[in-house]
């Protein structure tokens, strides 16, 4: 089995390479580290890749990366996919990082890149108005939910953390609660991006920042229950979901199998499961009060006059 470690990037299409690289860099604070007409990459200001911005259909993704072990031979890679019928290639310069990959396509059809070395850009001493740490997870939507849990699962090393009944699944790669949600939905597409950051005052900050810049919250701030992050959510013009986190549940010890215990937490210990309709999507904030009447976790609900 291929054992992902981390997400890498996101590829994100666009017709406005330039206003969505002011947003991505001006006011969410990534760093340029790469920029032609036709692409943009863009990094967390600790040096990892989040985004990389190509011409295309607004708001589509079409690509993401992962890292994997270091010191994985990516022929054995192409293997080991390959025992699972899975049709993949060895690739040059996927991102300014990245110099060798191994590149195939998903059961729902985006593109994966798989990487074991990784390069930091130089240090980007710019202030930013917050401090966005990583790309911490990318949710989708997909037809066969099941199929795609279970390549995941299967085929590149991921965990099942929770599921909310049998058709919102979140998968763990790492000590993170979450790195891919899959939703059902009959219409498959992104359904949000997420970048962590360290702490509360940094979700003010950013909440503060996008007030100025006129980008009005969809949702939040409020605290999950599924995965315990205090989470707030917003818009990119071309529709993106945008989500800024922290404070997710963390797997320390798999062989203990509970979340490190949290004052938050319902349960001690916590261990993964699958929630019913008593679970409330927040424990607090806006949206903690809706599910056991509608049960209906695909639409963030939306509040404000702002979502367009
Ligand atoms: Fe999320």
């Amino acid at each position: 089995m291929v054992k992902v470690k981390r997400l890498g990037h996101t590829t994100l299409q666009t017709e406005d390479i330039d206003g969505q690289t002011d947003y991505y860099s001006r006011v969410l604070g990534l760093s340029i580290v790469e920029r032609s007409k036709d692409r943009v990459f863009l990094a967390s200001k600790v040096g990892l890749e989040a985004v990389e911005l190509v011409k295309g259909k607004p708001g589509w993704m079409s690509a993401q990366s992962f890292q994997i072990d270091p010191e994985s031979d990516l022929n054995d890679v192409v293997k080991e996919l390959s025992k699972h019928g899975i049709k993949a290639e060895r690739r040059k310069g996927m991102s300014p990082g990245v110099a060798d990959s191994v590149t195939f396509v998903d059961p729902k059809g985006t593109q994966v890149d798989l990487f074991s070395e990784y390069k930091f850009p130089k240090q980007d001493l710019t202030p930013s108005a917050f401090n966005i740490l990583k790309l911490g997870h990318i949710a989708y939507r997909v037809l066969d939910v099941q199929k795609v849990v279970k390549f995941y699962n299967e085929v590149l090393g991921f965990r099942t953390s929770d599921s909310r009944g049998d058709y919102f699944y979140f998968l763990r790669c790492n000590t993170d609660h979450h790195t891919l949600n899959f939703i059902v939905d009959e219409k498959p597409q992104l359904h949000h991006i997420a970048f962590e950051v360290m702490e509360w005052a940094e979700i003010r900050k950013a909440t503060d920042f996008l007030a100025l810049n006129k980008i009005h919250l969809v949702w939040g701030p409020g605290r999950h229950v599924i995965g315990h992050n205090v989470a707030t959510y917003h818009r990119t013009t071309d529709l993106v979901r945008i989500e800024i986190f922290t404070e997710m549940d963390q797997m320390k010890d798999e062989a203990l199998g509970y979340w490190d215990p949290r004052p938050w937490h319902q349960e001690r210990p916590l261990y993964p499961k699958t929630h019913g309709k008593e679970t409330l999507r927040n424990y607090w904030g806006y949206g903690s009060e809706r599910v056991i009447k509608g049960y209906q976790t695909n639409e963030i609900p939306v509040y404000g006059a702002i979502e367009s």
